[in-house]
């Protein structure tokens, strides 16, 4: 695999270690969804099931843009899931749901922070992105909850 010997910007361990927690929450996101996706059940889960699949999707698209980010800065992106805790009725997975997504809110928010520390504009403006898109998934499960 060919590496950039100098990348245009270099930033800090940290951020780079910041990058690969992010990696970790949303693979792990991607594949509680998806297979909450499967393991949904019940009239009310099945209104809804598609809304895990196309939200399992878009956190795998993020997982990809952030390891290309950090491939980018000279790391490498990790394989390795943070926890997934699929849940067992659709309660539970909503609940899981949105602590996967505070939990990677919490993260974004002191990742732009570093970001901006180490002069990274574009790791800063990418992770707004994915912030913006996580608060909209945060609001999806949530509202949902309400709904059940
Ligand atoms: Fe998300």
């Amino acid at each position: 695999m060919i590496r950039k010997l100098k990348p245009a910007v270099k930033v800090s361990d940290e951020l780079k270690k910041m990058l690969n927690d992010a990696i970790a929450i949303e693979i792990a996101a991607s594949v509680q969804y998806m297979w909450q996706y499967v393991q949904v059940m019940g009239v009310k889960g099945r209104a809804v099931a598609s809304k895990f699949k196309e939200t399992a999707i878009a956190e795998m698209k993020q997982a990809e843009d952030l390891a290309e980010r950090l491939w980018y800065l000279n790391g490498t992106p990790t394989t390795q899931p943070a926890p997934i805790k699929v849940g067992e009725s659709l309660k539970e997975f909503l609940e899981l749901d949105t602590k996967m997504e505070e939990e990677g809110i919490r993260l974004y928010k002191r990742m732009i922070d570093q970001a901006q520390k180490d002069g990274d504009v574009t790791t800063a403006f990418m992770i707004k992105e994915i912030l913006e898109v996580e608060e909209e998934h945060h609001d999806l499960f949530t509202t949902m909850l309400e709904e059940i």
